[in-house]
């Protein structure tokens, strides 16, 4: 078989390992040929590919990004966009497509499965693990590992000034970076966009801990937490897909927590360091299960659909299943997260 790849949307760590597994597996045990195509949907769009081979995607189980590159851009925005694609799966003489995405990329391969019939699977990636009907998906163990590394260096520096630190981070609107990374590092409160925030909790969870001895504290707030003026959020930038821009809440709060507790307190974004350098060796493991999944099912011709991780077992379902809603986070682990604020 003649294979397309390609990586849409944010980058993640792991996506490389989901490269190199397909390539390996089809070139080695099915002597099948693998192309990439590059930038996402724009690699189709524009006929922009890229061979290959065993040589050329070597050493990269511990890379970060992707080396076919990404974007998020949106065919259905593209006049001839769906039909470019077509096209190029036929000048490339294809077969098949492995699109590895989050719900915009996988959205996008399931439209053009279902109206336009092209032979695809989907691979799920997402530092935010905002996908439905996948128990995780890679890139996020990653990110919060670097989460819970940046609490402990922050814990430092706050305890020596007695300082609040609030740290804002990723994962658009949904918790789960906040919540895992919270809890690894220790946080002290944690604001998530599934729950509204209240100031006045807040400022007196902090208050009853420096009561208690504590001079420091630390804050994490998702980037997609909100207070009350939700109206904000409508001038905002937004990308092809229709998503806002968000940032900035972690500001917002810090100078709100300073003004109603009268200790010193300072912001710090994480942003994009949550989603660059090497996979942690779950997100390694876990984008090669899929790529491997992933090259099989294009064998079996098994389309439209996406592999996913279920207990401890890869295995397959309709791509709608992962895109028609947002996972978002499980409550039980928030509350989990609760019984340490204050
Ligand atoms: O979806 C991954 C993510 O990193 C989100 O957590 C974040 O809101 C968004 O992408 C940032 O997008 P960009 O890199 O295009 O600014």
């Amino acid at each position: 078989m003649r294979i397309g790849i390609l990586t849409g949307g944010g980058d993640c760590p792991g996506l490389n390992a989901v490269i190199r597994a397909v390539v390996r597996h089809s070139i080695k045990n099915y002597a099948s040929e693998v192309i990439g195509f590059l930038e996402g949907w724009r690699g189709p769009i524009e006929n922009m590919v890229m061979p290959l081979t065993l040589q050329s995607t070597g050493g990269l189980i511990q890379r970060g990004g992707t080396i076919l590159r990404t974007s998020r851009t949106n065919p259905f925005k593209i006049e001839k966009g769906p039909e470019r694609i077509l096209e190029s799966m036929q000048k490339n003489r294809l077969d098949a497509l492995i699109a590895v995405g989050g719900e915009d990329t996988c959205g996008v391969a399931s439209k053009m499965h279902k109206q336009h019939g092209l032979n695809v699977v989907c691979v799920p990636k997402t530092i935010d693990n905002d996908l439905n009907a996948t128990d995780f998906t890679f890139g996020f163990d990653t990110a919060v590992n670097i989460v819970a590394e940046a609490l402990d260096r922050l814990h430092t520096t706050a305890e020596s000034h007695n300082r609040v630190l609030v740290c804002e981070v990723m994962g658009r609107h949904a918790g789960w970076i906040a919540c895992y990374g919270g809890i690894a590092g220790g946080a002290d409160y944690i604001l998530v966009p599934e729950k509204p925030i209240h100031l006045q909790d807040v400022v007196d969870s902090i208050k009853k801990r420096h009561a208690r001895g504590k001079d420091f504290s630390i804050v994490v707030v998702a980037e997609g937490a909100m207070l009350d003026d939700k109206e904000s959020l409508k001038d905002q930038e937004q990308d092809a897909f229709g998503h806002v821009k968000l940032g900035g809440i972690g500001d917002q709060l810090a100078k709100l927590i300073e003004k109603h507790t009268g200790y010193e307190t300072r912001a710090i974004v994480l942003g994009h360091i949550q989603r660059g350098g090497s996979p942690t060796a779950f997100d390694r493991v876990l984008a090669t299960r899929f790529g491997v999944l992933a090259t099989e099912l294009v064998h079996q011709k098994k389309f439209g659909v996406m592999v996913s991780l279920r207990g401890n077992e890869i295995v397959d379902v309709p791509v709608e299943a992962g895109v028609d809603s947002l996972k978002t986070l499980d409550m039980g682990v928030y509350k989990v997260a609760q019984v340490f604020f204050g």
